[in-house]
């Protein structure tokens, strides 16, 4: 930020370019340090009052945990991102993160995409060679039912255009297509993208959107969402009709995000890896090695069902509560009673439809898909 505070990234909706340069730019958060509990008592009120605040922020911003499943995202990201440097105009492949919500999609994508904007800026500078403002990473998250026209205005808005009042979904495009060429926005992040209006013949519409970006735009397309191979993201065009389909589906590679499985060593051990490196972070007083990892390690993953999502809805709840009351541990007669919050509750209930929906289906799977 301009007056060099520290920006509170909590406080970014990410929708905006200052947003996410001040997310991608803004130093690690640290860790409060851990006291003893004498250490603790001896505190005054004040002090303790912000001890306790810096603990609040510290456990609802655990993370991001670099897990198997992250590191594996973001090795193929790399992979894909630089052998996209071809030069000219051959088309750059894309990439859809499909998967499940509460999977740490936004989370891992976010990670990366951090990491990318660091590194752009380390090699080539915060401005262009025409003096414009560098801009690697334009990320837009939908809402809603957004419409081709709301998500051209989306990206817009991103870099803080004036012309989005007026247009037409072709006019917002093209000052779009401006801005990521004279910024040299390398990746385009377009998160929950099942919420655009798919539908029968909105399908084709998006798809065609989808491949006018791809093929116009120098840049990285990074679609993000839940079930977008069952949205057609990938289809090949059944009946021969929806060419504009199976080109998208061609040149985009699909990347998943697995939950964590017990049931082989490997799973467990990443699982416990998981735990392990939760209970280094958490900042209670009387923690001991083992509280996690050993002590609950089934009991998570029962109520979690290897989701990350209410995995650290949990763990954060859990210190909350812990810290609030004074047990300073977490046990589980104290997790009994956290709730898992609405979001992982609906997580969880459109992970069964969908399951559901699935097991209803009279179609075959097709190959590859979901190969957890
Ligand atoms: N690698 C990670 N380390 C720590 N927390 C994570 C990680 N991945 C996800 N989370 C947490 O899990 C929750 C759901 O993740 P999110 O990225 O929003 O999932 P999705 O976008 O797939 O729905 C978030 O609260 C996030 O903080
Ligand atoms: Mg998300």
């Amino acid at each position: 930020m301009s007056d060099g505070s520290v920006p509170e990234p909590d406080n970014l909706a990410l929708s905006r370019k200052e947003d996410f340069k001040a997310f991608a730019e803004s130093p690690r958060r640290s860790r409060p340090d851990l006291l003893t509990r004498k250490q603790l008592k001896t505190l005054g009120m004040d002090a303790r009052a912000d001890y306790d605040r810096r603990r609040r922020k510290w456990h609802a911003n655990i993370g991001p945990v670099k897990t198997p499943q992250l590191r594996e995202l973001h090795e193929d990201l790399w992979d894909i991102v630089d052998s996209n440097e071809q030069d000219g105009d051959k088309a750059k492949g894309a990439v859809a993160v499909d998967a499940f919500p509460g999977l740490g999609k936004t989370t891992s994508v976010l990670a990366f995409a951090r990491d990318f904007h660091q590194r752009e800026i380390a090699e080539s500078g915060p401005f262009t060679s025409r003096g414009h403002e560098r801009i690697p990473v334009c990320r837009v998250g939908l809402t809603g039912n957004t419409g081709m026209k709301d998500l051209n205005r989306a990206m817009l808005e991103f870099f803080g255009h004036p012309g989005t009042g007026r247009g037409t979904t072709a006019q917002f495009g093209r000052r779009v297509l401006d801005c990521v060429l004279s910024c040299e926005v390398r990746l385009l992040v377009l998160d929950d993208l099942h919420f655009l209006k798919w539908g029968q013949r909105n399908g084709i519409e998006v798809s065609n959107h989808l491949k006018w970006i791809a093929n116009e735009f120098p840049v990285t397309l990074l679609m993000v969402g839940v079930e977008l191979t069952e949205k057609g993201l990938f289809s090949e065009g059944a009946n021969g009709r929806d060419t504009a389909l199976a080109q998208t589906g061609r040149r985009t590679t699909r990347l998943g995000l697995r939950p964590f499985t017990i049931e082989s060593e490997t799973g467990r051990r990443e699982w416990r890896q998981m735990l392990l490196a939760l209970e280094q972070r958490v900042v209670l007083t009387d923690k001991h090695p083992g509280m996690i990892a050993d002590d609950l390690s089934d009991y998570l993953f029962a109520r979690s069902t290897g989701h990350i999502g209410s995995l650290m809805t949990l763990i954060n709840r859990g210190c909350q509560r812990a810290i609030r009351t004074g047990t300073e541990r977490l046990d589980q007669e104290l997790m009994d009673k956290v709730k898992n919050d609405e979001a992982s509750e609906a997580a969880r209930l459109e992970l069964q439809a969908a399951l559901e929906k699935r097991q209803l289906t009279s179609r075959p799977q097709s190959r590859g898909r979901r190969a957890a």
